[in-house]
């Protein structure tokens, strides 16, 4: 029995279990010249999937009603008749929500999980890690003895770059959505200061409490009224790198906020929006970063797995609503 996660219908405004469909089909899969046979073992839930189920035009095609989710995965070759890859091997790559599925082979890499754990190349040694180094490096430029804020801090992408900020000499403060989150960055990831958005009435006073000496480069993972209050406290020619807004990925209305302009104007700021695949050129000098510091210990890396691929759709909404801690992944 293989079985696939499919998109029923396209969500308006937060997703639910009901625009999911689960389909099981009967019998053996066949693979013809040039084709693996490929079984799910880690499956990435990932914030960008909510733009893929809207038919809203954006950097990436959206997804298709009736059709397969798909997203990155570590599969395993159970069979191949491909030349590149062979029985036993494990590949990772964007492929469908089915426990099993054929591939072409095109756009999958081999993995070894002999130098690290499977799931570790769907985060940190994978998109999640490329998109804090490479945002943080070629938007942020950052320098040592500056001031970072990152929003999302306590998730997949933001306890990267705060702990690259700090091996970098930075002063790292973290936003994120609970007092476990906040305590977690700063007793396990080294930030020195975090701040739990729920809790806070005045973010701009408590950015400021943070950063006396003002924010020179924000790593913004979710845009919205967070974002705002960090404007009120950049410095002069701060970078700000824009990752991502999943504070406003599910809202139905276009989000209205403050103007962005006269803070830029006064600080000479720059804001710039940020695509990891926008820097494919540079991911083996950032993967031989991420892997160095990995080996030496300076980098460490935080994961919720969910055990079960018919959990995979609830996953993707958990992360969503904030009960990951680190990159959220389904073992299929
Ligand atoms: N541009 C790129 O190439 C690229 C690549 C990867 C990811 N991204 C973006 O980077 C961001 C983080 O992605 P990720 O994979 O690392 O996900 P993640 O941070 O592991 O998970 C999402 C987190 O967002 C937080 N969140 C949810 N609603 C929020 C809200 N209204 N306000 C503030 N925080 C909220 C939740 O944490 P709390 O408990 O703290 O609320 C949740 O844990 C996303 O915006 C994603 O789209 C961009």
């Amino acid at each position: 029995m293989n079985t696939s996660i499919t998109l029923k219908q396209r969500p308006v405004g937060t997703p639910t279990l009901a625009d999911f469909e689960m389909k099981e089909q009967e019998g053996n899969l066949t693979i013809s010249d040039g084709e693996l046979l490929l079984k799910s073992i880690y499956i990435s839930v990932d914030p960008y999937l909510r733009g893929r189920m809207s038919a809203a035009k954006s950097y990436i095609p959206p997804f298709e009603v009736g059709k397969p989710i798909s997203s990155g995965i570590v599969a395993e070759v159970l069979d191949s008749k491909n030349k590149k890859f062979n029985k036993g091997d494990f590949v990772a790559g964007s492929l469908e929500w089915k426990t099993q599925q054929v591939s072409n082979g095109v756009g999958l890499q081999k993995v070894d999980k002999d130098k690290a754990p499977l799931s570790a190349y769907l985060g940190i040694i994978g998109m999640t890690g490329l998109t804090a180094f490479l945002g943080l490096h070629e938007i942020g430029k950052p320098k040592k003895g500056e001031t970072m804020v990152v929003s999302g801090a306590a998730g997949a992408v933001g306890t990267v770059v705060g702990q690259i900020g700090k091996i970098l000499g930075l002063t790292v403060i973290g936003i994120a959505g609970s007092d476990e989150k906040v305590a977690m960055l700063k007793s396990e990831l080294g930030f020195d200061h975090g701040i739990n958005y729920k809790t806070t009435k005045d973010m701009k006073a408590a950015i400021q409490e943070a950063a006396p000496n003002g924010v020179d480069i924000y790593y913004d993972n979710v845009g919205g009224p967070i974002s705002d209050a960090v404007l009120f406290n950049i410095n002069k020619f701060a970078r700000m790198i824009i990752c991502g807004a999943i504070s406003v990925y599910n809202k139905t209305e276009i989000p209205t906020g403050i103007s962005v302009q006269p803070f830029l104007v006064k600080n000479s700021a720059l804001m710039q929006g940020f695509i990891v695949s926008n820097y494919a050129d540079k991911f083996p000098d950032a993967m031989k970063h991420l892997s160095t510091w990995l080996t030496e210990g300076k980098l460490t890396y935080k994961e919720t797995i969910v055990e079960g691929f018919e959990n995979t759709p609830q996953a993707f909404l958990d992360m969503m609503a904030g009960k990951n801690k680190g990159k959220m992944i389904v073992k299929a």
